[in-house]
């Protein structure tokens, strides 16, 4: 990555896993290891672990996400959490548009426009998710599906809010699956993000803005994957469940 533009951000995706006893033992575990990181270091957790994990990172260098948000204020919404729910008890980043969101869900790129806009108002930092499919890669189409997602995702975002946006650039065959894009793919699809922001606003916005690459994401490739000039950082499932592995990702994203 390069440093002097932007900043590093390692964030874990926790998913559906954790009880609230699980989270305090992780989240303390976590603690001293992420004390010496440089990078970013941010733990998205689910909806119930919120609360804990603002409470127990206070005066840490470790930053809390929400996995959703909503994208109206309040109202006849069952199942939903709005954004000044989420500010409200101290949460900064949430992650936008998941591939596993999008897939069983029915999260389109309106709705994630939506909701990246209204965290942006209530004040919180969006990671919107992008990439292809497997077989999009295949028919060779991965980079219209990502132009078009970050063209759709960030409409009608200003220059001065996609600054605090992060983009996740997740290639979805690489999810969970153990096969993890080279750091050639990886840093391929992240120039192509930015040469698109570039493009939409212009190259000292797209310089500012920190683009992950996440999909199995572990401590035995990430140093390969972060070295690429245009990953800055990584969006991290279950490598992020274990505070060790974490620690390796947030070592190597420091250095
Ligand atoms: P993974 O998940 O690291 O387990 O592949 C990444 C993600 O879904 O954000």
């Amino acid at each position: 990555m390069n440093k002097e533009l932007r900043q590093a951000v390692i964030a874990g995706n926790w998913k559906m896993n954790k009880t609230r006893p699980e989270a305090k033992a992780l989240i303390e575990e976590l603690k001293p290891i992420a004390e010496k990181a440089s990078c970013g270091v941010v733990i998205c957790v689910p909806f119930t672990n919120l609360e804990t994990a603002v409470e127990l990172t206070k005066g840490t260098n470790i930053k809390v996400g929400a996995e959703n948000v909503h994208f109206e204020k309040s109202g006849a919404f069952t199942g939903e959490i709005s954004a000044d729910m989420l500010t409200e008890i101290g949460v900064e980043y949430v992650i936008i548009g998941h591939s596993e969101r999008r897939q069983y869900f029915g999260e389109t790129d309106e709705t994630v426009n939506k909701r990246t806009k209204a965290a942006l108002a209530a004040g919180l930092k969006p990671i919107v998710c992008v990439g292809e499919l497997l077989w999009e890669r295949e028919c060779n189409i991965t980079e219209e599906v990502v132009a078009r997602q970050i063209k759709l995702d960030l409409f009608d975002v200003s220059a001065e809010d996609v600054k605090k946006t992060i983009i996740a650039y997740e290639p979805v065959w690489a999810i969970g699956t153990g096969k993890v894009a080279t750091a050639e793919q990886a840093e391929e699809v992240c120039k192509l993000i930015r040469d698109v922001l570039a493009k939409l606003y212009d190259k000292e916005t797209a310089d500012a803005v920190t683009i992950q690459y996440g999909g199995s994401m572990n401590p035995k490739n990430a140093a390969e994957l972060l070295a690429q000039e245009d990953v800055d950082g990584g969006l991290i499932g279950g490598a992020s469940l274990k505070a060790a592995d974490f620690g390796v990702l947030l070592d190597e994203a420091s250095k």
